[in-house]
């Protein structure tokens, strides 16, 4: 049984957990937290997970790693030493950072050829991209490691050609929920309205098509090019941004709307994955997905 150290189990890292250890993997999850035995325990109960705090002991003798702790690069310096220092040369460190760049994550580490980021959508376990990054220093055995590994857990790895700040997925994803705050900001509209807006259009546009697919179609027959030209060509307005200073009223609209606190939130994430499965499950019907 191959065997995976996840660093960190937080959010993701505890996702990444029950994901591996379900597609066959010996899982052992490291992290600080007092509570890590029992967090292991109670939510991998039946699985084949260990909790190792030390996350050097962790990755003795693991084929894999994922790294999932704070994003603080100073930590993730201190991190990947570790790990470099315990794991074999043909080991993948790979780390899940939403932002930070993989040269300078490997920066100053004797296993640079071996750091790549593979950046999962939360929840890991349901989601089913991870942008693998390379770095400056990244070895091409390290990038078709990693994308091989993430495949056979049912992902879709997206291999992005080189590294840039927020990768494309959290880069889109700012622009538009930059765009999001500002519209409720502005009093254009309620941050619930939004979310239906969203989900009745372009959330269900995306998940069938992409938005290059999505203009072409938009075109007619013939495509992007007289979509761009034609529609387009009105939409020159500035979009503005948010005040990030003063979101006060945005974080009470939204506390308002969908509640605070540990039970609300888990009831919260069971509806979304139940809703997420449903979609998967129809696009895997229509044969509509990757
Ligand atoms: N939350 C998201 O939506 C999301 C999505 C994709 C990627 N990520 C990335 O995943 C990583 C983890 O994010 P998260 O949301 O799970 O954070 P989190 O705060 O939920 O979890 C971080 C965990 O790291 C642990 N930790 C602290 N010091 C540590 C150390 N020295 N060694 C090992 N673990 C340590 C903490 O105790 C905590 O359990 C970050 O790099 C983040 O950018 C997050």
């Amino acid at each position: 049984m191959p065997v995976v150290a996840i660093v960190g189990a937080g959010v993701i890292g505890m996702s990444w957990a029950r994901l591996f250890a379900e597609a066959g993997w010996e899982v052992r999850v490291s992290d600080p937290r007092p509570d890590l035995a029992e967090l292991v325990a109670e939510q991998l109960a039946g699985l084949p997970a260990t909790a190792v705090a030390d996350p050097a002991a962790a990755a003795d003798g693991a084929d894999f790693v994922q790294e999932s702790g704070p994003e603080r690069i100073e930590l993730k310096h201190e991190l990947f030493a570790a790990l470099a220092a315990n794991t074999g040369e043909d080991v993948v460190l790979a780390s899940s950072s939403s932002s930070l760049l993989p040269s300078v994550i490997a920066e100053g580490n004797a296993a640079a050829g071996r750091i790549v980021i593979g950046h999962p959508f939360n929840p890991p376990q349901l989601m089913p991209l991870v942008e693998v990054v390379p770095g400056t220093e990244t070895a091409p055995e390290t990038v078709d490691r990693a994308v091989e590994v993430y495949r056979a857990l049912g992902k879709l790895p997206i291999k992005l050609r080189k590294e840039v700040p927020g990768f494309v997925g959290n880069r889109l994803q700012k622009v538009f929920n930059d765009q999001a705050m500002y519209l409720v900001q502005q009093g254009v509209i309620a941050p619930e309205d939004l979310d239906e807006l969203v989900k009745a259009s372009l959330g269900l546009r995306w998940a069938t098509i992409g938005p290059f697919e999505s203009m072409h179609l938009g075109g007619g027959p013939d495509g992007m090019r007289h979509l761009v030209g034609h529609v387009g060509s009105q939409m020159t307005f500035e979009i503005g941004h948010p005040d990030r200073e003063h979101l006060e009223d945005v974080f009470e609209d939204v506390e308002r709307v969908y509640g605070t606190g540990a039970e609300n939130y888990r009831e919260h994430v069971e509806q979304r994955d139940r809703a997420t499965r449903a979609i998967l499950g129809a696009l895997d019907s229509a044969g509509a997905r990757k």
